[in-house]
């Protein structure tokens, strides 16, 4: 990573607390960008119910700031989820789950009335695809996934030596051609053994904060 992105993503994290409501739970996202989103969040730490936690990793660090972390099943709506994306568009259309987190983010994104996108610059592309799709796999269905999504035109990859949160694998698929989000996020939750996919369109981000060099860009849809 350039110092720039570093740059980009503690500037967006910063800017991401406006978006906080106060006196509420924050959903929290997982990566490095998220990660500096935490770090901000402790500053605020005494205006905020708590936080629910999009993995493991992110439930530590917040512990670890003394953020209350609470269970999704004990809060209702989210007023804010913020995360970071592998890929975004224009239309606030995302590729996520880079860091493997990608089910109990649309999990919580789902729970959210708005999706805060916190990123640097280079993660905003004009079509989605560059970077491969991550899907979280049953382990039992592992070998059937990889088949139908070759029957898709996909070439899925094992992360080697990773296991979800949830106790599962993940399959990167690489060279799918991502004209329609909506579509493919919808025909890849059909194969039976796929727990998620990490296309988030069908439920995008609400607003993104993207790190430039000349400051903050906002899109909000
Ligand atoms: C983790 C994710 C992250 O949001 C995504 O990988 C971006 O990470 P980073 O902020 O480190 O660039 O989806 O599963």
């Amino acid at each position: 990573m350039t110092q720039t992105q570093e740059k980009q993503k503690r500037a967006v994290a910063q800017a991401a607390i406006q978006h906080v409501s106060i006196g509420n739970v924050v959903g929290v996202g997982t990566g490095s960008t998220a990660n500096y989103f935490i770090d901000e969040l402790a500053k605020i730490k005494h205006k905020i119910e708590g936080a629910v936690a999009s993995s493991e990793n992110t439930a530590q660090r917040l512990r670890e700031h003394h953020i209350e972390v609470l269970d999704l099943n004990s809060v209702g709506e989210l007023p804010v989820y913020i995360d970071g994306a592998d890929e975004i568009t224009e239309h606030l259309h995302m590729i996520k789950g880079g860091g493997g987190a990608l089910t109990r983010e649309k999990i919580v994104a789902a729970t959210a009335k708005k999706f805060v996108c916190v990123a640097d610059h280079s993660k905003l592309v004009g079509v989605l695809g560059t970077f491969p799709i991550p899907v979280e796999v049953i382990p039992m269905a592992r070998s059937y996934v990889a088949r139908e999504i070759v029957r898709l035109g996909g070439h899925p990859v094992l992360r080697q030596g990773f296991i979800t949160d949830n106790g599962n694998v993940i399959l990167d698929i690489h060279g799918l051609q991502i004209l329609n989000p909506v579509e493919l996020e919808t025909n890849l939750n059909q194969i039976t053994g796929i727990v998620t996919n990490g296309l988030f369109a069908r439920r995008g981000a609400n607003v993104l904060l993207l790190g430039t060099d000349n400051g903050i860009r906002m899109i909000e849809i």
